[in-house]
């Protein structure tokens, strides 16, 4: 009796479809942080250097201890995993929910440049059994420099190894215009305006910051500014408050150009144009990590801000664990399971300049991959 009852909740339990989330990932601790760096500078995916097998371990070396120093400004690590568990437990008891025929969902973390890696995250997928995954990209708007960068870490893998003939494949490697995901960001923006005086609060410039990309690989014609764009004007659509708004970029590394305005020039500039209320909107980052914690909010609100004279400034939350947020990604994933398609003619299309052999041969990787049918019986797309 006891074995059978035994049994039975392990069949239950015993995950059907999975959703990977990919995205880069932060050292947990300082002593990570070394390694993460040397990842992050030899991934020719993200950043191309002369010389980069010796020039990438150089800069990440001698950049070892200044990025500690801020890790241990934010607490001690990035939390980048414990918001991607959270979010992830979250998505698929809502999944379970939506969709039985697909139950049960187990989440699994896949990060680029520290554990839970690609290749022990795709490991154990197998491992439990898994009939059908779903590769899930955690920034909403692609990059072939983040999102690209984890895919091609995915067919980097099982070039290595048999890719298993019973998992049924599929992704989703952008969202940027979800309506759900825009109203997630007016949500945390309404938050701040909420702290301003109300007599000036419909003229509070909303300043969107994201990650900026080299103009090398927007010249290339990566997606990712007019993406973020996109999901900056959903935004403001959704909004529908007469605040003025601009997208400026931030986080730019290396003497090379980067696409502008970068944000704390933009910053010292509003303050001399006399705009000194100001809220900055982590547009493209789903949660907390060193960019937002430790550049927006400790050098840009604290320090810059208040040198260039800046009377008030607020940092809008990334959206972490709002119920609107969740709702969102269980929404973009049930829309997939359901409908389709397993892997878009956008993701298999490449940039008009790309000379990337790597680009090439892993979409040809993926629609391989996300064509083939699992040999279990399919119920569902
Ligand atoms: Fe964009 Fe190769 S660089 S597809």
């Amino acid at each position: 009796m006891r074995l059978s009852a035994a049994l039975h909740t392990e069949t239950a339990q015993k995950p059907k479809t999975a959703i990977v989330m990919l995205n880069m990932g932060g050292p947990q601790t300082v002593d990570e942080v070394g390694a993460y760096l040397h990842r992050i500078m030899t991934d020719r995916d993200m950043i191309q250097l002369p010389v980069q097998s010796r020039l990438g371990p150089w800069i990440a070396s001698r950049r070892t201890d200044e990025v500690k120093k801020k890790y241990m400004e934010i607490g001690g690590g990035s939390p980048i995993l414990k918001w991607t568990n959270l979010q992830g437990s979250m998505l698929t008891k809502a999944l379970d929910q939506m969709l039985p025929e697909s139950a049960p969902h187990k989440h699994y973390v896949a990060f680029r440049y520290v554990p839970p890696f690609t290749d022990e995250t795709f490991e154990q997928l197998e491992k439990d059994g898994i009939e059908r995954a779903v590769i899930f990209s955690q920034y909403p708007q692609y990059s072939c420099a983040t999102t690209g960068s984890s895919l091609n870490a995915i067919a980097d893998f099982y070039r290595k190894r048999q890719i298993p003939q019973n998992i049924k494949f599929s992704m989703i490697e952008r969202w940027p215009t979800h309506p759900l995901l825009a109203k997630v960001f007016t949500e945390r923006i309404k938050e701040k305006l909420e702290k301003f005086d109300s007599s000036l609060r419909n003229d509070v410039l909303i300043m969107f910051t994201a990650h900026s990309l080299p103009l090398k690989a927007v010249s290339r014609g990566d997606t990712y500014p007019h993406e973020v764009a996109a999901t900056v004007a959903a935004t403001m659509n959704e909004l529908k408050l007469p605040n003025p708004h601009r997208l400026v970029w931030q986080s730019k590394v290396g003497p090379l150009p980067w696409l502008q305005p970068y944000t704390d020039d933009a910053i010292k500039a509003y303050s001399k144009q006399g705009r000194k209320h100001l809220i900055l909107v982590p547009i493209a980052f789903v949660n907390e990590h060193i960019e937002t914690l430790h550049e927006l909010d400790i050098e840009y609100c604290e320090e810059l801000a208040h040198e260039a004279g800046v009377i008030q400034i607020e940092r809008a939350s990334a959206p972490n664990d709002h119920p609107i947020f969740i709702a969102a990604l269980a929404d973009v994933v049930a829309k997939h399971l359901t409908n389709g398609p397993r892997v878009s003619k956008q993701f298999l299309s490449r940039c008009p300049h790309c000379v990337s052999e790597r680009c090439k041969s892993s979409k040809e990787f993926f629609r391989k991959l996300c064509s083939q049918s699992s040999l279990k019986d399919q119920t569902y797309a």
